[in-house]
C-alpha cells in the first residue's frame, strides 16, 4: 500500500524516545517485557481480532479466557469462581468495588493510606464513601487502627493490598481475616502487583501467609500485565461467589447474544474486550504454567532475590537509609543527607547520574515513618526516595551491575554537592 512503509518508518523513529524496558539495567518502574510466546500468541489472534464480549465475537478466545481465569482462581486456591480478564488493575478494582457496593450498599470502602490512589476514587465514581487507615513502619495496614475503625461501625469493605505499589508492602491478610470473626465485612485482595507471588519460596513466613490467605478474600484482584508477562490490557478480576453474576444482569436489545452458552460480557462492567488478551494469556499459562516451583514462579523469586541482595549492600552502606526489608521485588532507600530536604534533592541526583550511565530508577515521595531517617533533621513530613522495581528475573544476575552503577552514581552526586 502506497505511504505504509514511510509511515512504519515514521513509526519506528517516534518509538525510539523510550526508555530501554526491557533491559535488566531499566530497574525504575513496574516495566516487565512481555514473553515471547505472549506476543505471538497475541499477534496470531490479532490477525482475527476477536472481541470477548460475547461467543459470537470470539468463541475461541472466550473458551480460552475463561480456561486462563480458572488456572488464575486456582493459583489461589479457588476451585469455584467468577471472573474475567479486563484492562488493567484500576477497571478490575472498580469491579469489584461496585460488586462490593451492590452488596453493602452506602457502607465506607477502606484501604490503607498506601493502598493504590485509584480506590478512593473508584469509591468517588461508585458514590461509595471511602477512608484512609494508617500505615505501620512497614507500609503495611496498620491493624490496631482498622480495628478501631471497624468497632465504629459502617464499613462494608476492607481493601488489602497484596505488595503495595510504591514499596511492595503487603498488608497483614491473617489479622485482617481474624477480624471477620467480630465484624461483618467483606475483603477485597488488590493482589495487582503482588497476587503471583503466592507461587514463590522466598517470601517470609509472614508475607507468605499473607498470600495463602487470600484465597479468604471475596474478590481479588490480579494483573497479568503487571508480573504475568503479558502486553498491557489484561487485568483480571475474580470472586468466590459465582452468585454475585445475578448483578450483572441486563436485557440490553441490541446485545447479540445468540447463544445460550455463558457469554463473558454478561458478567463484566466492559463491553467489547480484545479477545487477543486472552489468547496470548492462556498460550503463556501453557507454556509456563502457574505451579510452584515451576520457571515462572523460578522467575519471580529471581527477582525477589535481586532485591534481597541489593538491599543488603545499600544497608551495609553508609551513604544510605533504607525502609524495612523488602516483602517482594521493590526497594526504596534514600541518600543520607543532613536534612530530608537535602536528601530528598540528592535522591534526584542520583537519579540523574545513574541515567547518565545507563542505569533507569525511579523516585518516590514517601512519608517520614516509613524510612529509617536515622539522625536527619526532619525538616519535611516527606521524603523523596530512590526507588526499584526488580520484576525481571534477569535482575539476579544483574545485581552486582547495578551495584556498582549505583555505587559510581552516588560518588558523582556527592562529590557535586
Ligand atoms: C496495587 C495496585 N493496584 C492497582 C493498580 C492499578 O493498575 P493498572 O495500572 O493496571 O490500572 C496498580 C498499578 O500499579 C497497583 O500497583
Amino acid at each position: 500500500m502506497k505511504g505504509l512503509n514511510a509511515v512504519l518508518q515514521e513509526v519506528a523513529e517516534r518509538l525510539k524516545d523510550n526508555y530501554p524496558y526491557g533491559d535488566p539495567l531499566y530497574a525504575g518502574q513496574m516495566l516487565k517485557p512481555p514473553h515471547a510466546v505472549a506476543r505471538r500468541a497475541y499477534e496470531m489472534a490479532l490477525k482475527i481480532n476477536p472481541n470477548n464480549h460475547a461467543l459470537d465475537g470470539g468463541r475461541a478466545s472466550s473458551a480460552m479466557e475463561k480456561e486462563a481465569v480458572a488456572a488464575l482462581a486456582q493459583m489461589i486456591g479457588w476451585d469455584i469462581h467468577l471472573g474475567h480478564l479486563c484492562s488493567g488493575g484500576t477497571m478490575a478494582n472498580l469491579e469489584a468495588l461496585w460488586v462490593a457496593g451492590q452488596l453493602h450498599p452506602g457502607k465506607a470502602i477502606v484501604a490503607s493510606t498506601q493502598a493504590h490512589y485509584t480506590h478512593q476514587r473508584i469509591a468517588g465514581v461508585l458514590g461509595l464513601p471511602f477512608e484512609s487507615i494508617p500505615c505501620d513502619r512497614a507500609g503495611r495496614m496498620d491493624i490496631p487502627a482498622l480495628e478501631r475503625r471497624l468497632a465504629a461501625g459502617g464499613v462494608g469493605t476492607v481493601v488489602a493490598t497484596m505488595g503495595t505499589t510504591a514499596t511492595g508492602a503487603v498488608d497483614p491478610l491473617a489479622a485482617i481475616v481474624d477480624m471477620r470473626r467480630r465484624f461483618d465485612f467483606r475483603i477485597h485482595a488488590d493482589a495487582a502487583y503482588g497476587g503471583y507471588f503466592v507461587l514463590t519460596d522466598n517470601l517470609t513466613d509472614e508475607t507468605r501467609l499473607a498470600f495463602e490467605l487470600v484465597r479468604e478474600a471475596a474478590s481479588v484482584v490480579i494483573d497479568p500485565h503487571k508480573h504475568g508477562l503479558q502486553p498491557y490490557g489484561c487485568g483480571c478480576v475474580l470472586f468466590h461467589d459465582p452468585a454475585v453474576g445475578r448483578l450483572y444482569y441486563h436485557d440490553s436489545p441490541y446485545t447479540y447474544y445468540t447463544s445460550s452458552d455463558m457469554h463473558l460480557g454478561e458478567i463484566s462492567l466492559e463491553c467489547s474486550r480484545p479477545g487477543a488478551a486472552a489468547v496470548a494469556l492462556w498460550a503463556t499459562q501453557r507454556l509456563l504454567p502457574l505451579v510452584p516451583g515451576g520457571e515462572f514462579a523460578k522467575g519471580l523469586a529471581a527477582g525477589r532475590a535481586a532485591a534481597l541482595d541489593l538491599y543488603r549492600r545499600i544497608r551495609a552502606d553508609q551513604r544510605f537509609v533504607t525502609g524495612a526489608a523488602p516483602e517482594l521485588d521493590i526497594l526504596v532507600w534514600a541518600p543520607r543527607a543532613k536534612r530530608m530536604s537535602d536528601a530528598s534533592a540528592l535522591s534526584q541526583r542520583i537519579f540523574d547520574e545513574a541515567a547518565q550511565r545507563q542505569l533507569h530508577l525511579a523516585l518516590v515521595t514517601l512519608p517520614v515513618h516509613l524510612i529509617d531517617v536515622q539522625e536527619m533533621q526532619r525538616d519535611r513530613d516527606t521524603i523523596i526516595c530512590l526507588r526499584s522495581v526488580l520484576m525481571k528475573p534477569e535482575h539476579q544476575a544483574w545485581a552486582d551491575k547495578i551495584w556498582t552503577i549505583l555505587d559510581a552514581a552516588t560518588t558523582a552526586s556527592l562529590a557535586k554537592r
